[in-house]
Order: C-alpha cells, then sequence, then structure tokens
C-alpha cells in the first residue's frame, strides 16, 4: 500500500473478477431466464394470438446446446437460472435439461427455478424436484373452469389443480402468478390472495405488458396494480417486506395472511434500476430487455465457433442494456416490441 488513504482506489485498479457480469449503468447480472422452447399449450388472450406460428424445430436450441450454454453463462457469473418458454414443460425431456444444470447448484449456481402453466406439473413436479427446483411459478388467472377456459382460450383447469397437488406433494413451494385483466379477473383477486393463502401458496399480480400482437386490445383489459392495491387495502392491510427472491416482484405481506403478495408493475412502477435479468430464447439470441428489440445472437456463432466463439457475444450484450423498457398503454398504441413474451421468455 502507498500512502493514499486505503479507501481511495483509482477507477484504472479496480477490476471486476472475469466472473462478474455488469452492465454498461453497473448493475450486476446475476439471473438469467432461459425460454426452452416458444411453443404452449394453452393462448393466454394478453400472451398470444389465437392462432401462433412457431418456430421450426431446426431453429430452435437443442437441449444440449441450452446446457453447454448454461454451463458458460454459470462460469460468468449467473448465479440463479430460471426455465421458462412458451410453456417449458411441453418441451420433451425438459426434466433431463433441468438435471443438467441443476448439477451446477452449489456450485456456482444459487437457485434453479421454473415457470410453467401447469397443465403439464403433475407429470413432472417429482423429477423437477430431484433436479434440484425447490420453488416455481405457477401461472393461473382465475380459479374459475369456465373464466380460466375463457382467458386461456380452451384450458382445463384440472390438470393445473392436479399439477400444484403433484407440486405440493413433492416438495415445491409454489407461486401463483396471476396477470391482473379488468374485466376478466378482477373480482377473483381477492378471493385468489385468500385461496392462495389457504393452499400455502405466494400471489404475484402482474400488470398486462404490450408485447406482441394478440389478435385483442390490451388497453381494455388493462389495471393498474395501484388501484388494485388500494382496493385489496380496504380487506387487508399490506406492508411492504424486504423479501425479493431475485425478479421484479416487490412483496408485502397480508394482515391476517402467511401468503405474500407480489405486485410485478412495469407500467404503474418502473423497477428497471435495479434489474439484474439477462434473458436467451430458444432461438439463442440474448435480449437483455423483454421491452427492446435489441439482441445479439448466439446460435451461429456457437454452431460455428463453439463457447469460445460464445463468450465475447456476453460482453457485447451486456453493452446493450437499456436504462428502462419503454412500455406504454393507451388506446392506438402499438405493442412496445413485436415478439411476444413466449419467444423471450417471461
Ligand atoms: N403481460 C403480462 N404478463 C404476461 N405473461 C405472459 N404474457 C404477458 C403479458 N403480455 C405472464 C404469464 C406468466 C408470466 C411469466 O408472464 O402469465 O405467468
Ligand atoms: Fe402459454 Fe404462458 Fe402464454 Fe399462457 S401466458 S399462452 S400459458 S406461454
Amino acid at each position: 500500500m502507498t500512502g493514499s488513504s486505503p479507501s481511495f482506489r483509482p477507477m484504472e485498479t479496480v477490476t471486476l473478477p472475469r466472473n462478474m457480469l455488469t452492465d454498461a449503468l453497473g448493475r450486476r447480472i446475476s439471473y438469467l431466464r432461459i425460454s426452452v422452447t416458444d411453443r404452449c399449450d394453452l393462448r393466454c388472450r394478453y400472451c398470444m394470438a389465437e392462432r401462433m406460428t412457431f418456430l421450426p424445430k431446426d431453429r430452435v436450441l437443442t437441449l444440449e446446446e441450452i446446457a453447454l450454454l448454461a454451463d458458460l453463462f454459470i462460469a460468468r457469473g449467473i448465479r440463479k437460472i430460471r426455465l421458462t418458454g412458451g410453456e417449458p414443460l411441453v418441451r420433451r425431456d425438459i426434466t433431463d435439461l433441468a438435471r443438467r444444470i441443476g448439477r451446477h447448484l452449489g456450485d456456482g449456481l444459487e437457485e434453479l427455478t421454473l415457470t410453467t402453466n401447469g397443465t403439464r406439473l403433475a407429470q413432472h413436479a417429482d423429477d423437477l424436484y430431484d433436479a434440484g427446483i425447490r420453488r416455481i411459478n405457477v401461472s393461473l388467472d382465475s380459479l374459475d373452469p369456465d373464466r380460466f377456459a375463457h382467458v386461456t382460450r380452451n384450458g382445463d383447469i384440472r390438470q393445473v389443480f392436479e399439477g400444484l397437488r403433484a407440486a405440493r406433494s413433492a416438495g415445491l413451494a409454489v407461486k401463483i402468478n396471476m396477470v391482473a385483466l379488468k374485466g376478466i379477473n378482477e373480482d377473483e383477486i381477492l378471493p385468489m390472495i385468500r385461496w392462495c393463502d389457504s393452499q400455502g401458496f405466494d400471489l404475484t399480480l402482474i400488470e398486462t405488458m404490450p408485447l406482441g400482437d394478440t389478435g385483442e386490445d390490451r388497453t381494455d383489459h388493462y389495471l393498474p396494480l395501484t388501484q388494485v392495491a388500494d382496493m385489496i387495502r380496504q380487506h387487508h392491510p399490506l406492508t411492504p417486506v424486504g423479501h425479493r427472491t431475485g425478479g421484479p416482484a416487490r412483496y408485502h405481506s397480508v394482515a391476517g395472511m402467511n401468503a405474500r403478495l407480489g405486485l410485478i408493475t412495469p407500467l404503474t412502477q418502473n423497477f428497471c434500476s435495479d434489474c439484474n435479468r439477462m434473458r436467451i430464447t430458444c432461438e439463442g439470441k440474448i435480449f437483455m430487455c423483454l421491452g427492446h428489440d435489441d439482441h445479439v445472437d448466439l446460435k451461429t456463432a456457437f454452431r460455428t465457433g463453439g463457447l469460445g466463439a460464445v463468450e465475447p457475444l456476453i460482453d457485447r450484450a451486456l453493452r446493450l442494456k437499456p436504462a428502462k423498457h419503454d412500455f406504454q398503454i393507451g388506446k392506438g398504441l402499438q405493442p412496445a416490441v413485436r415478439r411476444h413474451m413466449s419467444s423471450t421468455g417471461g
């Protein structure tokens, strides 16, 4: 040490460890969401169009390719991975992939999670637990079978209930994701909190985001969560709690309940300043933000030059991370991006 103050370190001497992913704004990126397929067996109205064209198989990464990329991202500092889609459980051998990535748990990787619509959870819950997954998010926008069928354009809620039972007996902690939709499920928000509490689940409410064309006008169903929170407070006082799960949800405890309530508020309360996330699509594109088109394509580099060719592209992607998304919702406004949530991964 020279005579300078020990707390002073000129910028040039601060070298971040190579295995730390940090963007141009200094945000530490430690959370990777991997969309393993753009396909889904449901067609939720806020997410997809009724007639969707999905990617042909040869454009989608193989499970082995995804596993190798996950190895590299973990080596570069990713600490949490979420498998998502589309619906990840429609991909054959998905539990093999989970097991393969799960080998890193406790050795670089701190947590492996999954987001699912629950329809095929009954078949996979035990295997997911064996792979090292301990928490899952299950999307469920209504408890009423007819309404569920309406929102999902023909889904069968009994499969989801069966999946949830299987998840519980496998030992998986469950958080329900509910997209708040004016005129569709707003009257079910209180019943949903109470139901989640009775089942031992947490609940996260999500504002509908303008991603991709769904053939319907989202403006009609947009419900600001500021308004929803005020409504809930009239029945159950809410207290913000510090609990974080690495995602954008801000959590509240609900008076008289064990269930925690998370609020994901892309439109009413921006959360981008502490975003720690990056996403990789099933086609091998890195998106640094759900709400921007900028991306880096890894697949060609990977297929021609292997993982060595991918590494510099990760650094290029980091530089692309924008300060914030530009979501806006309103009459006549086009979606911020043309991709659906199902192609980038929720
Ligand atoms: N806006 C908000 N939430 C969405 N989801 C899918 N598409 C949208 C959208 N356009 C939800 C799903 C899932 C989570 C990952 O995101 O319901 O629970
Ligand atoms: Fe499928 Fe999830 Fe989109 Fe619904 S929200 S269509 S379950 S990917």
